[in-house]
């Protein structure tokens, strides 16, 4: 099967899993755009770097969990002159703590930069790709969304609900060539997983049968695998990256 040139659009392009992605897809022949939240200095230089290593991003700065700033990313993509044909919602944060202790600060960020986010970024695009008969939205998600965890009541709903969109949105879209899938890496090695207490993050670790984190490259090779042609008839599924350590 032919690979064709597409555009992507990786939201959270410059963090750990986002860089990771951004380079496969890039790998694999696709134009790739990135969407990041640092200050102008920070991303040029980021950029820089990439640029040495031979990776050509566009990069839009935007707040995923704000739905004007993402209708002014789209606004400033589409005079770009690109038609975004994948869509990777990979940004997220943590604010982890017991809901005994969780405030509605912690609740809030958590749901909108996770969960909203992944309308905020899909709504504007998803028009073109039924326009065009092709498209691919990936969905990161987490174990933790499949199997909750102490401490994420806010992340694991938040990746819960990722999935629900994926399953919705992929019987909206299915005959019209575009899939919708979710990925559920399981804990990586990044600094997300490493700002884990280390007592807790070594019990983690003990508990993955493979007896390590996971690479951000393996979850990347997956999801570019997902927005290639072969994937055509994947739709609606919640894959699984996570050493084992959760089954079901
Ligand atoms: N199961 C049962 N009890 C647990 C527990 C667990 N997994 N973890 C902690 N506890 C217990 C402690 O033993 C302690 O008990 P005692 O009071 O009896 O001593 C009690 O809970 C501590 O409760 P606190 O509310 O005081 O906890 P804390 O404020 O010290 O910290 C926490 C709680 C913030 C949740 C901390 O344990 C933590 O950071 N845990 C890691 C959560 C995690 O896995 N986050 C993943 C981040 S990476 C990511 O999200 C990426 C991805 O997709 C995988």
């Amino acid at each position: 099967m032919t690979q064709q040139q597409r555009t992507a659009l990786v939201t959270g392009g410059m963090g750990g899993l986002g860089e990771a992605i951004a380079r496969s897809l890039h790998d694999a022949g696709h134009r790739v755009l990135l969407t990041h939240a640092r200050d102008e200095g920070a991303a040029a230089a980021w950029l820089a770097v990439q640029q040495g290593e031979g990776y050509a991003f566009q990069s839009y700065a935007a707040d995923v969990a704000d739905w004007e700033s993402c209708q002014r990313m789209a606004a400033r993509i589409a005079a770009d002159g690109h038609q975004v044909d994948i869509v990777v919602n990979n940004a997220g944060i943590t604010r982890d703590a017991t809901l005994k202790k969780l405030t509605k600060d912690g609740w809030d960020a958590v749901l909108r930069t996770d969960l909203d986010s992944v309308f905020h970024v899909t709504k504007p695009f998803l028009d073109g790709m039924l326009e065009r008969g092709w498209g691919r939205v990936v969905n990161i998600s987490s174990i933790n969304g499949l199997k909750g965890q102490f401490g994420q009541t806010n992340y694991s709903a938040a990746k819960a609900g990722m999935h629900g969109f994926t399953k919705a949105l992929a019987q909206e879209v299915a005959r019209k060539g575009v899939t919708v899938n979710t990925v559920s890496p399981g804990y990586l090695a990044t600094q997300m997983v490493t700002a884990v207490p280390p007592d807790v993050l070594q019990q983690i670790v003990a508990g993955i049968p493979v007896g390590r984190l996971g690479q951000p490259a393996e979850i990347a090779a997956l999801v570019t695998f997902i927005a290639s042609e072969a994937a055509g008839f994947m739709t609606g599924s919640n894959i699984s990256m996570n050493g084992g350590q959760y089954m079901g």
